[in-house]
């Protein structure tokens, strides 16, 4: 089979990773890629929001099959334009993706089919959100309804700072369009996680939970970042809890989307939060996480391509995603002042040295060849996947592999896993 993978993250440099062991691959091309994916892949120079040329692409070179990682060609409707020409894509369609595109879409789809949810209102109007705050008792959470790189949640922690923040939002329109509606919501207090489903429209099959550490600074402090690090699975999730959220949240989701007639052909990204009432879903996402998925990837016991040719044939039912018995953890080496401004170009040295290890994977992600030699290209530079029978072996296995990669201005956080 002929493939092509779209993004240029970790995300994707795994995803790639585990489509060059699948017998069935031919041959692989990513959009645009980064220089991990050039040494499994041939990189194109296409941007994954250049939908039309993306397409032109496809049939130019015969696709028989393309993967998307990130959201943003999915919100664009990537799998409508290459549908309307018959390529076969793994993304969910459009109106499906609303359920991350639109954050009131997602919460009101919640509450209809009874999903367990944090309590909520939908405002475009600033006095009529401010008059809900009467219902709730700070802190409360302001979520711009589209989609805002991240940066549109708020957590307001008494009054006047949520009438603020929905000024900011409703009135001076921060995100513009994104935030001309925002969800209220109630805050929540618990441990957060994420669950990962593959559907093929009809039939779902569970891929594994994963937590990831979104600030920059040892202990959750500092700024929010894309991502730090993650862990797979869930260390404390026993067997019981995953159940209970996939019972409470997974099966109602997969009955509403069928009572909505919508076929969701693709990755299906939970954000959860275990409460002393148990799950509660904060939010869904159209696609896999990043850098989740880098964790996620090395413990799939399966071929990945058959995986993804079964979603868009509607052949999911029978399949298992087996998982080995192996927790992985990845760490996020990053350009210094990420998630602020930061360099690029700094030369990384220590990657050709390193000894090929069963379970252990490098995975790039802002990364570029410049003359020949391995550049920084991005704030995420690469992550370091310590696969182990134990958390504690993992997790010395990423760190290791880390403490021996290096560029001007390298960051990372010390305790991933911990
Ligand atoms: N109701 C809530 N109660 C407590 N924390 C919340 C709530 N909703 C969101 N959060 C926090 O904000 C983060 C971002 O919210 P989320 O809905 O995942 O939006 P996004 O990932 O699109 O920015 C969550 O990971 C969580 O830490
Ligand atoms: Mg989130």
């Amino acid at each position: 089979m002929k493939l092509l993978l779209i993004g240029g993250g970790g995300r994707e440099h795994a995803l790639a990773w585990a489509l060059t062991r699948s017998p069935r691959l031919k041959k692989l091309f990513c959009a645009p890629g980064n220089a991990g994916t050039a040494r499994l892949a041939e990189n194109v120079a296409i941007q994954a929001t250049q939908i039309e040329r993306l397409v032109e692409f496809a049939q130019a070179n015969e696709i028989d099959l393309t993967i998307v990682g990130p959201e943003q060609p999915i919100a664009l409707g990537i799998y409508d334009a290459f549908s309307r020409v018959s390529l076969k894509i793994a993304a969910p369609s459009k109106r499906a993706a609303l359920l991350e595109t639109s954050k009131a879409n997602a919460k009101e789809f919640m509450s209809k089919y009874e999903i367990p949810t944090a309590r909520f209102g939908v405002f475009a109007d600033y006095e009529r959100a401010c008059a809900f705050l009467d219902q709730l008792a700070p802190p409360v959470v302001i979520k711009a309804d589209g989609l805002a790189a991240g940066k549109g949640v708020v957590i307001a922690p008494t009054r006047a700072a949520a009438e603020q923040t929905l000024r900011q939002f409703l009135v001076e329109r921060r995100f513009g369009e994104a935030s001309r509606r925002v969800v209220l919501e109630e805050y929540l207090s618990g441990r957060e996680f994420s669950l990962f489903i593959a559907s093929d429209g009809q039939s779902w099959c569970y891929l594994g939970t994963a937590q990831d550490y979104k600030r920059r600074g040892e202990g959750d402090r500092g700024l929010n970042t894309g991502g730090m690090g993650a862990v797979s699975p869930v260390p404390w999730l026993s067997d019981q809890m995953l159940s209970q959220t996939q019972q409470q949240i997974v099966r109602p989701t997969f009955a509403g989307l069928a009572r909505e007639g919508i076929r969701y052909q693709g990755i299906l990204y939970f954000g959860l939060i275990w409460t002393a009432g148990g799950p509660q879903l904060l939010e869904y996402n159209v696609r896999f996480g990043d850098p989740e998925t880098q964790a996620l990837v090395p413990r799939f016991d399966f071929d990945l391509l058959e995986l993804f040719q079964r979603i868009v044939e509607g052949r999911l039912a029978g399949f298992t995603c087996r998982l080995k018995p192996k927790t992985a953890v990845c760490v996020v080496a990053i350009s210094q002042g990420y998630p602020g401004s930061y360099e690029m170009g700094k030369p990384i040295s220590g990657l050709e040295n390193q000894v090929e290890q069963p379970d252990l994977f490098i995975f790039h992600a802002g990364t570029a060849r410049n003359d020949g030699r391995l550049v920084s290209a991005g704030g995420r530079v690469l992550s370091t996947v310590g696969l182990a029978a134990s958390l504690a072996e993992a997790r010395a296995k990423a760190y290791r592999a880390l403490q021996k990669i290096s560029f001007a201005g390298m960051g990372h956080r010390r305790d991933i896993g911990n």
